[in-house]
Parts: C-alpha cells; structure tokens; sequence
C-alpha cells in the first residue's frame, strides 16, 4: 500500500534487502536511515532502487544551504524517492534544498523528489525546546516550521501524528505529511520508546500522507503478517 513506508532499522544492508523483499508486496516504500546509511552508504539504496523500492533517505540534512544543496543533489544520484531536511535549518536553506533537488532529477531525467521538512523532533519537549531558546508552546513551534518549510517550496513535512491535524489546518491538503510513531492492536500493542502514538487509520484520518512504521514490523515474529494487518487497516480506511 503506497501510504505505508517501512523503517528498516537494521544493521546490515544484507538484513534490510532480506526484509525488503519479504515486505514488497505490502509497503509502499522503505525508509533508510542515518544509521544503516553510514554502513552501508549508497550501494543499499541503488540495490532497492533496482528492486522497484521507493527509498525515503532519512538523513535529515542541517547545515548551511550551499553543503545542504551537494547533499541533496548526491541524495538524488542514490535515486532516492524521498528526501528530508530539518526546517529550522532555515527558509534559505530549504529552498537550495528544493532547487538542488530538482536541478539533479532533471540531469538525470527523473521526477523531483518530495523534499520534506522535519519540524521538532518527537524525542523533544515543551522544556527542551525552551532550553533552546524556543519559548513558544511545541505545538505553536511545530505549525510554525510547517509553514516555513510550505512556503520555502518543500513538499512536505515530517511530524508526530498527534501534530498532523494542526499542520494540515494550517497549511491545506496539498502538504505532504509524513508521521512516524505509528502503533496499533495489529501490530502487536508494543509502544517500544515512542511515547506518542496513534494506530494507522487513526493517523490517516488526522491527516497524514503517508506514515512510516518500523518496529511494529521489523521486529514482529512474522513482518509480513505485522504489515499485511497494517495495510488491512489502511485499507479500511483509504476505501471505506
Ligand atoms: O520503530 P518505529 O516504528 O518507532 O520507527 C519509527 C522510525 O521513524 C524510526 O526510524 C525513527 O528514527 C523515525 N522517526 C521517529 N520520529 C521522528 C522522526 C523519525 O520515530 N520524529
């Protein structure tokens, strides 16, 4: 299903292409992340590539536009799908990210990517942003970067699902939204460390794009069991 993107948050590039392929038929693309990137660098996402994936590289750039531009451009030669960048990171800096992005896929002939901007960080609270200088309420925070990053051209954002609500009624339905910190009954009711979460079709239904679910799958005794009820869920709710 397209709206499901796996986490593969595995060690080894061999495990994740294993999972990947178990999981084809259910996920609608699979998120690789700074870790197993750092192992395994572009070779793993050609390899996906190659097998059909979309890859969401979730590198999370932040840095000054000129760096952060190289960066999406070389992203964009690993083929990757989907790209993000941490909104705070500034307007300047998102809209090289946005050029950059589109100046390498049309070199190299291929759609855009969807460029998505993180806004606060789910391990973040009201008094870690304060501490930051942040002493805006996260929330207010959170719909802020949303329209920082709509108006700087990205796509989309990166957000908890408890957040999707506000940011799609403060930036209309085109936003791409994406929401990790997915769990449900059907996946087997661990929260692991993520501490606000929602169900699939509750998340869908607040808003969100697409969401990206890891440990309720990876780590399930049987994944393809775990995602085919992930999508069983979707479903319902994408056509009722
Ligand atoms: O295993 P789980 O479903 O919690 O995985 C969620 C994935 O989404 C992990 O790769 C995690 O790093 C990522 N993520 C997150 N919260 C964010 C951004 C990314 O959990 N705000």
């Amino acid at each position: 299903m397209d709206q499901l993107l796996v986490a593969l948050d595995v060690e080894t590039g061999r495990r994740a292409l294993e999972l990947a392929d178990t999981l084809a038929d259910f996920a609608g693309g699979f998120k690789i992340g700074s870790r197993l990137f750092t192992f395994e660098g572009p070779p793993l996402v050609r390899a996906l590539v190659d097998r059909g994936a979309r890859v969401f590289l979730d590198l999370k750039f932040h840095d000054i536009p000129n760096t952060v531009a190289q960066a999406v451009d070389a992203a964009v030669r690993t083929g990757a799908w989907m790209i993000d960048v941490h909104a705070s990171g500034g307007t300047a800096m998102m809209r090289e990210a946005v050029r950059a992005g589109r100046e390498a896929a049309d070199r190299l002939r291929r759609p855009a990517p969807i460029l998505v901007g993180i806004t606060v960080l789910t391990s973040m609270d009201d008094a870690g942003l304060r501490e930051t200088g942040v002493e805006r309420p996260l929330l207010d925070q959170v719909v802020a970067l949303a329209r920082m990053a709509k108006a700087a051209g990205l796509h989309g954002v990166v957000a908890s699902p408890h957040e999707t609500a506000s940011i799609r009624a403060a930036c209309g339905p085109e936003l791409t939204i994406v929401t990790p910190g997915i769990r449900s009954a059907s996946a087997g009711g661990a929260k692991h460390d993520q501490t606000r979460t929602m169900g699939p079709a509750e998340a869908v239904r607040a808003g969100a794009s697409y969401i990206v679910v890891g440990r309720p799958i990876i780590a399930a005794p049987d994944p393809r069991a775990a995602a085919a009820a992930i999508v069983e869920e979707l479903r319902i709710e994408v056509e009722p």
